[in-house]
């Protein structure tokens, strides 16, 4: 009897939690099978006790075994077994979104691609020569002071962080011959503490257009039709004669505001035009330097911030927003492109 039970013990299939339940109730429960076997217990002779009495206490210790190792595998494995319903549409998977001045950029170049524009770039660490003395500053210039400029070692002048990208056009007009289409984007430095309107660095996109002929006239048609493209027809340009040491006449470009209505405007200050790029004609002593003929050739450029134009477009008001990478706010581009 006691080895036909050890037997059934060990071949009880447990498969699940209502089969470890009967075994239980089977096996240990208060009418169970070992209750009835220690019942027995009193029929057996006197001098065969001691023995069946071990025999049956090791039969118990072994259904209860059994019991508790097979519950507690089928509690940790249920959730992977029958609970997950494999059928079930999943949680949506958390897509990023492009950075806002990312996305202007890509703008930026797109229109001036469709007009036969390459892109060019060029290193982030720049000599003088490229960044300062090609493009015709003088020595003194205030802009190479150390107000302005990183200098990349203490007291030397000659490794700068790029003020500009104009440095990358130098190194176009060095390495090909006119005619020549670039626009040039990238992160440039300047020393500036860092407010809600300035910060030590941010980003540009310049233009450089050298061919026979180009003319004042051609700069003007070409800045009407990059301002159109980005912030629809309607938009208008108005220039403004300003200075660059490397353009001469040199202009500020201003894009009609497009946010402002009748209860007036926090980006233009109610003045109607905002300012978005300086440009200019190539200033024949910067050809020159870079080894084109300036009896030949002219050209011009141009230059523009991409969060001016970001803030433009998307209504930031902060340019440290740009930097933080506060997921709040840079998940509001999503959907944007
Ligand atoms: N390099 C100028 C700047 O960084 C912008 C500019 C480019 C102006 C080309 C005129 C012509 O401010």
């Amino acid at each position: 009897q006691i080895a036909a039970a050890k037997e059934a013990i060990e071949n009880y299939a447990v498969t699940d939690m209502n089969a470890v339940e009967a075994f239980r109730i089977h096996f240990l429960g208060s009418k169970g099978e070992l209750k009835n076997l220690f019942g027995e217990l009193k029929n057996v002779p006197n001098e065969e006790k001691k023995e069946v009495g071990q025999l049956l206490n090791a039969l118990r210790l072994q259904a209860e075994e059994k019991w508790i190792v097979s519950k507690d595998n089928l509690e940790n494995t249920t959730a992977t077994d029958s609970d997950v319903d494999v059928t079930r549409t999943p949680e949506p998977l958390a897509l990023g979104a492009r950075h806002p001045l990312s996305i202007v950029r890509s703008e930026i170049l797109a229109i001036f691609e469709r007009i036969g524009y390459s892109v060019s770039e060029g290193p982030e660490i720049e000599d003088d020569w490229h960044n300062f003395s090609a493009l015709n500053f003088p020595p003194e210039h205030p802009a190479r002071d150390m107000q302005d400029t990183f200098f990349i070692e203490k007291g030397v002048r000659e490794m700068a962080l790029r003020t500009h990208t104009s440095s990358v056009q130098v190194r176009v007009m060095e390495s090909s011959t006119p005619p020549i289409r670039t626009i040039s984007p990238g992160r440039v430095y300047r020393n500036e503490a860092i407010s809600a309107r300035a910060h030590c660095f941010f980003h540009q996109v310049e233009g450089l257009y050298i061919d026979k002929n180009v003319s004042f006239a051609d700069l003007k048609q070409t800045l009407d039709y990059f301002a159109k493209s980005l912030f629809g027809d309607k938009a208008k340009i108005r220039l403004r004669p300003s200075y660059f040491p490397f353009t001469e006449p040199s202009a500020e470009v201003d894009v009609s505001c497009t946010i402002c209505n009748s209860k007036g405007c926090n980006v233009c200050k109610y003045t109607g035009w905002l300012e978005i790029l300086g440009c200019g004609m190539v200033d024949p002593n910067v050809l020159e330097a870079s080894g084109i003929d300036s009896e030949t050739y002219t050209g011009f450029a141009f230059g523009m911030g991409i969060e001016r134009i970001a803030q433009l477009k998307f209504r930031v008001n902060d340019l440290r927003l740009y930097s933080e990478n506060d997921v709040r706010f840079l998940k509001q581009f999503k959907g944007v492109n």
